[in-house]
């Protein structure tokens, strides 16, 4: 299973780079905004060469499904290692998965994004894409089980050997990472604080904490016994 790291922040990214721990990273407009990253071209260029040939996703920022394809090649031709996200319907309900079908066929990756549900899933994978993005802390906002979700993608992409890899994003605890770990989700993108939370835990601090102590008190009595 890859981790990926949700954001656009230089410094996390770089950390959980150089920790071995990020196999990728995803944004979308919310998060280039939140992370202070106010031009996209600068921010995407600059993340797809720190994580190079790791894969940086880029949402388009249009809702007119003609300007999305002329966004996605652009973007796409900034850094080889650029994937394009494009959600599964625009704002009207329009399905986009005509221009994620043409835009893998011209050779550039797409990340079918912010699917809700198992059927969304299917048709992103017939369309090709070659990542598909299920926000599992908006399923659950909103009563649905988002575990089931990624349980029967999983299983139903490997029966009809489908090459899609569904990504988990939408992280809103250490429990949700849990759960899409152990759904069998491809991949999880998790913001930085999660994966911070992940590795924390008050015993293991006591626990390192009283090997200190004793390690310490070992090399003072061998000093005493060095002295005599
Ligand atoms: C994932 O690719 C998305 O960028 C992200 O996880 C969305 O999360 P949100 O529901 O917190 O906006």
């Amino acid at each position: 299973m890859e981790i990926f790291i949700d954001s656009a922040n230089i410094k996390e990214i770089t950390r959980w780079l150089e920790y071995g721990i990020a196999d990728g990273v995803t944004t979308n407009p919310s998060i280039m905004f939140k992370d202070g990253i106010h031009d996209i071209e600068k921010g995407a260029k600059e993340i797809a060469r720190l994580i190079d040939p790791r894969p940086l996703s880029v949402e388009v920022t249009s809702n007119d499904l003609d300007e999305m394809f002329t966004q996605a090649n652009e973007f796409a031709s900034w850094a080889d290692n650029i994937v394009i996200k494009i959600p599964q319907i625009n704002t009207d309900g329009i399905p986009c998965y005509g221009i994620i079908k043409n835009l893998e066929i011209m050779g550039v990756k797409v990340n079918a994004t912010a699917a809700m549900s198992f059927g969304q899933v299917m048709l992103a994978a017939k369309a090709k894409a070659t990542y598909i993005s299920i926000f599992a802390g908006r399923v659950t906002d909103e009563g649905g089980d988002a575990s089931l979700i990624i349980k029967n993608s999983i299983e139903w992409l490997k029966r009809w050997n489908f090459s899609s890899k569904i990504i988990i994003g939408s992280i809103r605890s250490v429990g949700d990472v849990i759960t899409a770990a152990l759904a069998g989700a491809h991949i999880i993108t998790i913001p930085p604080q999660f994966i911070d939370k992940m590795a924390d835990h008050k015993n293991t601090r006591a626990t390192v904490d009283q090997f200190l102590s004793d390690a310490q008190k070992t090399m003072e009595l061998m000093q005493q016994v060095k002295k005599v």
